[in-house]
Parts: structure tokens; sequence; C-alpha cells
């Protein structure tokens, strides 16, 4: 496949996931609208149509909850091939949606869609209205999963992270009691090989924490101190404190300095706290289990993440990039999810190994702003490989580049879409 090619594979996918003002992951194992999916979809979209790019991250946060909680799954339409699906959640919304969250993408698109418009024609007043949106989820994130103000936010659920089977959650999952979950019959592994997906031990936790979440009416000011699960995810806060300050710098723009000071205050403490999650030992960052107080030793691609808050120069680039690198030499299609040389790596399972390109994206984002350009085109051109060899899957063997999990995968043709149009990708795709 050429570049050309790539190309309008990708604007084809996304053709034939759009349902007009939301796009569906994949057709068949994610039929709804998720939340971080279609937040960086609308980068790749942006290229297709700005206008259209606007109303998919404006769909999502028209389902925001009350209490400023933007939740993951938008259930749009009833489809019977999913679970858990609206039932399971009862979360009561006026259109069905799951009680948990995801990775706060928001702020960082919403920066590139704004930077992207022709400055004379700029969707100001569609931005304003997101930008106080996507504020009020983060005020949101630092009342009810950080109440002990501590800077850095917990997750309550897997899912939550977007990395639902990591070897980072393993530990924490154990402790979760499973007596009494009602029965259940998973649907994901009729869309795609079980080798490739969760296993049953997960999947019992992951409907234990809906259960218990939903027997407290998804009430967001009791879930943190009583779910059995408390995780702070270092790639998690990296994510929600480099899009506070993308909020930050629109507010700015937007003549709304109050919010702009408050934000960009609020990060500086955030990234301070950071420090808590630095794993002297595996010389990376690392999760956090915070029922127990331990750290997890656990090496995966969450605990590169916070390049996306480092300065240039900040001591933790080198040793990020020492371990980037050293995973591409080991397994050179894409970055993996987990170190490759820890024990529980599987190169098919999901979260557990495989490589992903909107991962990808947001390490290039992260090295290309400490400065790390050299090892940032490495990646764009280990993402390329996997469409090359593989099309527009969910994700990808990081050591052979085999398709896994869904095709035809939406975010993967947005990511696709990106780095084709990022400098000097296609120079290092041909050379
Ligand atoms: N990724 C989850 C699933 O596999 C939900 O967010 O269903």
């Amino acid at each position: 496949m050429n570049t050309e090619d790539m190309l309008q594979e990708a604007e084809r996918i996304l053709r034939l996931n759009d349902k007009g003002h939301y796009t569906v992951p994949t057709h068949g194992l994610y039929p709804f609208q998720w939340n971080w999916d279609s937040c960086l979809t609308a980068l790749g979209q942006f290229r297709l149509s700005p206008d259209r790019a606007w109303t998919e991250v404006e769909t999502l946060m028209a389902h925001q909850w009350p209490d400023g909680m933007v939740p993951h799954i938008v259930f749009h339409e009833r489809d019977e091939g999913y679970f858990p699906g609206p039932d399971v959640w009862q979360t009561g919304r006026p259109t069905p949606t799951s009680g948990i969250t995801q990775p706060p993408v928001l702020g960082m698109v919403l920066e590139q869609l704004f930077l992207r418009e022709d400055p004379d024609h700029r969707s100001e007043s569609r931005c304003r209205s997101l930008v106080q949106a996507a504020a009020r989820w983060h005020d949101w994130f630092y009342r009810c999963r950080d109440p002990q103000g501590t800077g850095v936010v917990a997750l309550l659920h897997p899912w939550e992270s977007g990395r639902d089977n990591s070897c980072d959650w393993d530990d924490a999952l154990a402790q979760v009691p499973t007596e009494g979950i009602s029965p259940y019959q998973r649907k994901d592994i009729t869309h795609v090989d079980a080798s490739q997906r969760p296993t049953a031990f997960e999947y019992d936790r992951y409907v234990a924490l809906l259960e218990c979440f939903r027997a407290l009416k998804w009430d967001n000011t009791l879930l943190h101190d009583a779910s059995p699960f408390q995780v702070v995810d270092p790639g998690f806060n990296a994510i929600l404190i480099h899009s506070e300050l993308a909020l930050s710098r629109l507010a700015d723009q937007l003549g709304d300095s109050a919010l702009a000071h408050r934000l960009s205050e609020r990060a500086a403490r955030s990234i301070g706290a950071m420090d808590t999650l630095w794993h002297g030992d595996l010389k990376q960052y690392a999760c956090l289990n915070r029922r127990t107080g331990q750290r997890v030793n656990s090496a995966s691609v969450g605990g590169l993440l916070p390049l996306l808050v480092l300065p240039q120069g900040h001591e933790h680039v080198a040793d990020l990039s020492i371990r980037l690198t050293d995973w591409l030499d080991k397994a050179p299609f894409g970055v993996c999810s987990m170190d490759p040389l820890d024990m529980r790596f599987d190169g098919k399972r999901y979260w557990r190994g495989p490589s992903w390109l909107i991962v990808n994206f947001l390490l290039i984002t992260g090295l290309r702003q400490c400065g790390e350009t050299e090892l940032a085109h490495r990646v764009v051109q280990a993402s390329l490989q996997c469409i090359q060899k593989s099309g527009c899957s969910e994700y990808y063997h990081p050591m052979t580049g085999e398709a896994l999990g869904g095709g035809t995968f939406t975010w993967t043709a947005a990511m696709v879409i990106e780095f084709l149009n990022m400098d000097a990708s296609q120079a290092l795709l041909t050379a």
C-alpha cells in the first residue's frame, strides 16, 4: 500500500463507520459511541470536514452528566451484539449511557481543531461551549476522583483507563470480590477470537465493579471511597494534565483569562504530583494502588505517556526515550503496550502486548514536545508499517504487525490521516 492508498482506505473507513452525528469504533464489536474514540476520530475527520469533526465531539458532550462526568459509552441505538448494554448499566440517563468515564483527550483535541481552522473563520462559539463543558469534566475528575486533593486522580474501573486488561490492573483487580454477581453472557468473543480479548477472570471483576457502582445508584460523591478498585495511572493523569493545559491556552485565546489561570494553576500542581508516580527501579512511571498504598511493579506503555507533560531537558525524558527505543528494537510494529521482557507480555491479547496507533500518536505528541523528534519519527514509521502490512485494525502484534481485534477500525484510520499529514512521515516511510 502506498501513502495514497493508505489515505483513501482511512477515509473510506471513516465514512463506513459514520452514523451522521457520531461514529462507531467498528460495526459489530463496538456498535455505539465511545468517548476517547470519538475525540481522537475528530482529528482525522477534520481533514475531511471540519464541521463534521466539531459535531462528533458535540454529540459526545451533549450526553455529559449533570455532575460533569462524561460517560465512556453513549448508547444511541439498541444493539443486542454488545455486553454490557444499557439494561445492565441502568444509569437512568435520557439517552442511555455507561456510568464510568474514559481518558480525557477532549481538551487536546479541541485545541487542535481550533488551531487548524482558518484564523479568520474559526468556530469560536462552538469551541467556547466545548471548552466550558470540558473544564466542568476536569473539575469533576479532581472533585470526585481525587477527594483528598493529592493532585492525581484515580480510576475506579479498568475500562476507564481505555487499557482494559493491562497488566497494570492485575493485583488491584484480583482484590475485587465477585460473590453474588449476576450471570451474564459475553458478546465480544462472538466477534473476536477469545485469545485476543480479556479473560473470564477479568470480565467477572469488570461486571462486579459495575454492579457495585450500580448499587450506589451511580452517585459520584460515593463511588470513589466505596470502590474496591482505585488505581492512579500515570498515563491517564498525563492525558488529563496535557488536556488541562490545552484548555487553559484555549480559554486564554477565547478571552476567558480567569478560567485559563485556574486551569494552568491546577495543571502545575498536578505535574508536581506526577513525581510520586516515578518508579526508580523500572526507570519509568508506574501505577499506584490507592487502596493499598502500594506501588504497582508493572512496566506498561501507560508509564511512558508522561512524556506528554515533561518539559524539554527533564531528566526523565532521557530515561523514557531509552525505554521506548529498547521496546521498538524488540518489537518494531508500533509501540508495545507492555514491556516485551515482562513474563506477562502477550503479543495478541488486547492491552497486554499489542500496539495501538492512538497510543503511538499520544507518545509522538509527547516526544515532539520534549524535543525528541527523531524518536517521534521512528514511532510514526513503526505505526505506518502496521497499516502497510495489515490495514486499519483495532491493534497489532508488535513483533509481526499481524492485524488483531476488530477490523475497519475508526480511530486507527483517523490516526493514519494524522500521521500522513505530519511533516516528513512520507519521506520516512519510503526511506
Ligand atoms: N473496551 C471495552 C470493551 O471491550 C469497553 O470500553 O467492551
